[in-house]
């Protein structure tokens, strides 16, 4: 006889992993919105150093990374959350805040992890398409919050679709939603949007007791392998929620290390930024030299329509023939042909790129 599961395990939808795990030598792993940069020798010494002491449960307070990152972005370490990757605090904010009957808000496509927090709390998901420009639609998304709302994602750059709205337009919005409405800023790829200094929405948390800003050590600090994710709070109440909902060790002694030691390399940071816009910028330049119209990226990846009547299954096979791994738009909610693609170092563009023209 079969195992019987619980009524919502039939709800979850199975994230959509990307393949190539253990064939890394051979593959351009564009798939994932990795950094294509090895962590800083800095970061793997600290990771050394904290080994020593694997034999003791890590710090489950996070007690000095909440400090480092309360100074390097000016926020009271009690209004930070530390998450085993941000997927984790996402997750946890899901059942903190959810339940039958209740209401989340977020635009689609967005980040993949969105529907799974009403498949698992029983809440209602509300999802509202992008503009015509593939950014969220904030006043559509307005108009959807209702009093059983209990949760608003806001994607900025919104995954997969790459683009950004201008901060001004975010806190306009946020001071519409009422105060008891938590909005959750997924700022994962914030460091690659140059429309913005990444910094610039710390200030709203000022004026917002309701605000989540998500950040992660997964993108630009290049430790995505290690999970460890964090959310800046507009106030002290959502961390400790979180907390409430989570096995004390959540975030492991070598990401703890990990994550504080790259925080004192800020210049890398900016390094890494300008090397990935300068792939951004020649990688969409061949992409509309092909007759393609790719998103404007203000991320670590583009997303490029194909046109209705290419065969995306087709096209992602033969990049996958050529060693080549991106995503196909259609298991990230694009109703029509297109391809996710991450900027990766310049050879593995350039592979992607001849791969892609031959194929079309
Ligand atoms: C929009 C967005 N938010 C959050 C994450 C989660 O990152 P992590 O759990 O690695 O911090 C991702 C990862 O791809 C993402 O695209």
């Amino acid at each position: 006889m079969a195992i019987e599961f619980s009524e919502r395990i039939g709800r979850i939808p199975v994230y959509p992993a990307a393949g190539g795990y253990g064939e890394h030598e051979t593959l351009a792993l564009l798939a994932s919105n990795e950094s294509p940069f090895a962590p800083l020798p800095a970061v793997r010494e600290a990771i050394e150093r904290a080994m020593a002491t694997l034999n003791r449960y890590p710090d489950p307070s996070n007690s000095l990374l909440r400090a480092t990152l309360g100074e390097r972005y000016e926020v009271p370490p009690a209004r930070i959350a530390i998450g085993n990757g941000s997927v984790d605090l996402l997750l946890a904010a899901g059942e903190a805040l959810l339940e039958p009957g209740a209401e989340l808000v977020y635009a689609w496509p967005s980040f993949s992890m969105y529907p799974h927090l009403a498949a698992a709390s029983g809440a209602r998901a509300v999802t509202v398409g992008l503009d015509e420009r593939e950014r969220h639609d904030l006043p559509a998304m307005l108009a959807q919050i209702t009093v059983a709302t209990r949760l608003v994602i806001v994607c900025n750059p919104n995954n997969p679709t790459s683009t950004a709205l201008p901060l001004a337009e975010i806190a306009a919005f946020i001071d519409e939603v009422p105060a008891h409405v938590c909005v959750i800023l997924d700022e994962a790829y914030c460091e690659f949007n140059l429309l913005e200094d990444p910094d610039a929405s710390i200030d709203l948390l000022q004026s917002h007791p309701n605000l989540v800003l998500l950040r992660t050590f997964s993108k630009v600090h290049g430790l995505c392998g290690l999970r460890v994710g964090f959310a800046l709070c507009g106030s002290e109440a959502l961390p400790r929620a979180l907390d409430q909902v989570r096995q004390p060790f959540f975030c492991n002694a070598l990401a703890q290390a990990a994550a504080v030691e790259a925080l004192a390399h800020q210049d890398e940071v900016l390094d890494r930024v300008t090397r990935t816009v300068a792939e951004r910028i020649s990688v969409d330049e061949r992409l509309r030299a092909m007759g393609l119209s790719p998103a404007e990226s203000q991320a670590n990846f583009c997303w490029v329509g194909l046109g209705a009547d290419r065969d995306e299954q087709a096209i992602m096979g033969g990049l996958r023939e050529r060693g080549i791994l991106v995503r196909g738009g259609s298991s990230l909610g694009s109703p029509t042909p297109a391809l996710r693609v991450t900027y990766g170092l310049p050879e593995e563009n350039r592979r992607f790129l001849d791969a892609l023209e031959e194929l079309l």
